[in-house]
């Protein structure tokens, strides 16, 4: 039978999009919205990705499962865009079961998504390793991204579809040239084990999630797309090489779950009141020594996944513009304002002279705005920095974290 495309209401997905480096505070958002929506859908990406929310004072990263998993109405889809090391699916499986969530039953799994295998991780920390040698490294996850979108593109990645067929075939057919070229042995015993195990638990769960979407949207469900990594790393608009290797924009996340343009209503742009960024790259507005260290300390400034100090700096306007631009962000939220609470002076960059930024400078506050959640109570400093904002990216602020808990948010 013939789908009805578009039968579905105009504007009924929200995407929350990363403006920045990544770990801009996606997870949290996505916890406090997941209420209010019928499908919460990851689309790109893999477990480069670390999203913290902390519920009732108990903290709960993501890797690959949403941050909505916990809200138990809603259903999970891993999309079609996405890389998947089935290990790590599984871990993230047994610690949701240890806090009583079966996630499972009300999990879709994209039949197109990619298997991320063990080598891609050694393969990744290999090339890595290789590039840091000539001073030339990324400083990726090692989480084995770019190698396994490496096989998507050259046509010869497995896909989910396949989690419960033999793959030592395949497996073995890439063998010789690793080994030869990287000096990388293929466990194929180990690998085929491992999938076999994890099609136990998972296999009943791989689908074809565009018609699950599709039939969803049909039924007037509202949609909820949790970005991954964020603007700046993506693989086309983003500060290349110093990127990841899948489209981290909402263009990106609509291919990557296979819906149509104009199924996007709010999109929703994460941006923290300073920056960080993991990893190599440029950050014109990095701030070393005390600063930077106060920022990386009072912000908690550690990789969830890599557990790697980020790099702390303040932020830069015209960066979120083209962000803002690059994914028609109807509306913005401002994460841990909170953290420049002990900040005398707070910078914004505005431009870039002979390669050094321009800043605006701000009058701190220098009192607590931890767990405001009404915009009148914040201090009159912080809601001159928070208009301009507004003022310059053309982008309605509408939501601001104050804190890590849940509601710990002005909602504007
Ligand atoms: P994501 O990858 O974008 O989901 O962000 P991460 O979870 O990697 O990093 C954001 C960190 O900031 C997490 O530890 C959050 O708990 C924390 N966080 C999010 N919003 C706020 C906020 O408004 N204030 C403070 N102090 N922490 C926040
Ligand atoms: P979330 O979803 C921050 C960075 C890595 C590295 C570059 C390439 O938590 O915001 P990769 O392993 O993807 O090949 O690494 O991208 N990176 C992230 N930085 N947050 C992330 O995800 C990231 N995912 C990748 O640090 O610089
Ligand atoms: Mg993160």
């Amino acid at each position: 039978m013939l789908m009805k495309a578009n039968s579905a209401a105009v504007g009924d997905c929200t995407a929350v999009i990363g403006t920045q480096w990544g770990d801009e505070g996606k997870g949290k958002i996505i916890d406090m919205l997941a209420a209010e929506y019928d499908v919460i859908a990851r689309a790109c990406g893999g477990a480069n990705a670390g999203h913290t929310i902390v519920v009732a004072g108990k903290k709960h990263v993501f890797r690959l499962l949403p941050s909505g998993c916990l809200h138990e109405h809603a259903q999970i889809v891993l999309g079609s865009g996405m890389v998947i090391h089935l290990p790590t699916l599984i871990e993230e499986i047994d610690l949701l079961r240890q806090a009583g969530i079966d996630i499972v039953p009300r999990l879709k799994i994209s039949h197109e998504a990619h298997i991320l295998f063990d080598f891609h991780k050694l393969l990744d920390g290999a090339n890595e390793d290789h590039r840091a040698k000539t001073g030339k490294g990324i400083g990726t996850t090692r989480r084995g991204i770019g190698p396994a979108y490496c096989d998507k593109a050259a046509r010869i990645g497995i896909r989910m579809e396949r989690i419960s067929e033999n793959l030592a075939e395949d497996l073995s057919a890439r063998k010789d040239t690793l080994q030869r070229a990287y000096g990388i042995t293929i466990d194929v015993d180990a690998e085929c084990r491992c999938i076999e195990e994890s099609a136990k638990i998972v296999a009943s769960s791989v689908t074809d999630t565009v018609a699950f979407l599709s039939a969803m949207r049909s039924s007037r469900k509202h949609i909820l797309i949790e970005g991954a990594q964020a603007t700046l790393l993506d693989i086309d608009h983003g500060t290349y090489p110093y990127v990841t290797s899948s489209s981290t924009t909402v263009a990106g996340a609509l291919q990557g779950l296979g819906l149509p343009p104009q199924c996007i209503g709010e999109v929703i742009g994460v941006a923290k009141a300073y920056c960080t960024r993991v990893g190599a790259g440029d950050f014109l507005t990095e701030v070393q020594g005390e600063t930077g260290e106060r920022l990386r300390e009072r912000g908690g400034e550690y990789g969830s996944v890599t557990k790697r100090p980020r790099r702390c700096g303040w932020l830069f306007l015209p960066d979120l513009q083209r962000s803002a631009m690059i994914n028609g962000c109807t509306c913005l939220n401002i994460t841990k304002l909170d953290v420049l609470d002990t900040e005398e002076v707070i910078r914004i960059g505005v431009g870039e002279s002979q390669g050094k930024a321009v800043y605006k400078d701000f009058a701190g506050w220098m009192c607590s705005t931890a767990g405001v959640a009404s915009y009148e109570r914040l201090p009159k400093n912080a809601q001159v920095l928070i208009e301009c904002i507004e003022m310059e990216t053309g982008v309605p602020i509408r939501y601001i974290g104050t804190g890590q808990g849940r509601g710990e948010m002005i909602i504007r």
